[in-house]
């Protein structure tokens, strides 16, 4: 019998899934409530061939305090709380569910942009005080949209932005040319991204180049009045020049899904006019939950039965992968 633990929000939604796992043989904990951090996850990991989690940590720390770990599947696309390179050595499969939720990120990138040039938050707010303003908002059909990212989700804002008429044009190191030409986004570079994009929205991952790539620099260069989304990691900005450029006008708007701390401790970004913050759901829509936990669950089943899963994070584990026991395949020896 293996154990698997769970502490994702998002498969916990979605509790019936995990029979699958149940029918299998296996016994599952399921733990709901505050995000664990990761001493509490290094406390609990110990007696766990299999792990499914949400935003909380899994550092190296927590992979050593696991001897019988196998695979750690995360519900969702965002793998930067996993250390990949120490689970990979330790003979751990990490697994994601790529794509599944992009739809339902692209949507909510929408709503978050729509809202930010038409004011919706601020405005429904003053009409619900017994106020009427007349504010004026921003056309969409010619404006230019900046995507930095073009992978799953910055494709499918692409193609949304396109119904609304807007240009697209997006930075990727490591976009497929023929599938921008496609979609009718031109690829540009960094510095042509920011002086040019009326709204700019983020949808790369968190790495050594994005990590606080928002900064005031950065902020200086974009075009005066732009509007700045991000659905990506909170990472990814610098909050405190963000506020700035919100104060001083040189940003028109800001809408966010994601904040360097979640929840929020002190974020400067949280109660400013001109700033909308959503709590981290533009994943959670029945459908994205429902086939995030259904693949991540499946990768668990996969892994559990030495069945190679989709979507793993780093694939050169396989070859010495754990199996049954916490033994490594490599060395066929126990290492428990
Ligand atoms: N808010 C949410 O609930 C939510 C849900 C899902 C994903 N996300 C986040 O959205 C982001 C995108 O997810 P995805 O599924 O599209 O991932 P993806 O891997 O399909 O796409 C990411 C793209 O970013 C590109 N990229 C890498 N480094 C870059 C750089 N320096 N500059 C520009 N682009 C770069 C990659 O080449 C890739 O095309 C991730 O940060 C993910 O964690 C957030």
């Amino acid at each position: 019998v293996s154990r698997v633990l769970s502490t994702s929000r998002a498969l916990n939604t979605h509790e019936a899934l995990l029979d699958d796992l149940r029918r299998a043989g296996h016994q599952v904990d399921v733990r709901d409530g505050v995000t664990p951090d990761a001493t509490t996850m290094a406390e609990l990991v110990s007696p766990y061939h299999a792990l499914i989690v949400g935003l909380e940590p899994v550092d190296a720390a927590v992979i050593a305090a696991a001897p019988l770990l196998r695979v750690v599947a995360r519900p969702g696309a965002g793998y930067d709380r996993v250390d990949v390179a120490a689970a990979t050595e330790a003979g751990v499969a990490v697994t994601i569910t790529p794509g599944v939720n992009k739809d339902s990120v692209a949507d909510h990138t929408m709503a978050l942009l729509l809202a930010s040039v038409r004011q919706i938050s601020s405005l429904a707010t003053v009409v619900a005080a017994g106020g009427w303003p007349r504010a004026t908002g921003m056309e969409l059909r010619g404006a230019t949209l900046g995507l930095l990212g073009l992978g799953a989700i910055g494709r499918a804002v692409a193609e949304r932005a396109r119904g609304f008429g807007l240009e697209v044009i997006a930075t990727d190191p490591f976009a497929d040319r023929a599938v921008a030409a496609r979609l009718q986004v031109q690829l540009v570079g960094l510095h042509e991204l920011m002086s040019r994009s009326d709204i700019l929205s983020l949808h790369a991952p968190v790495t050594g180049e994005t990590r606080r790539l928002v900064d005031a620099r950065f902020l200086e260069q974009v075009k005066p009045g732009a509007v700045l989304i991000n659905t990506a990691r909170g990472e990814l900005l610098d909050e405190a020049a963000v506020a700035s450029a919100v104060a001083s006008g040189r940003l028109s708007a800001v809408a966010v899904d994601v904040l360097a701390t979640e929840p929020p401790t002190s974020s400067p970004l949280i109660g400013l006019p001109g700033v909308v913050v959503t709590p981290h759901i533009a994943a959670y829509t029945h459908q994205a939950l429902r086939r995030m936990a259904e693949m991540a669950v499946r990768s668990v089943l996969d892994v559990l039965a030495d069945r190679k899963p989709h979507g793993l994070v780093d694939p050169a584990v396989w070859s010495h992968r754990r199996s049954t026991g916490g033994v490594r395949a490599r060395f066929g020896q126990a290492d428990t």
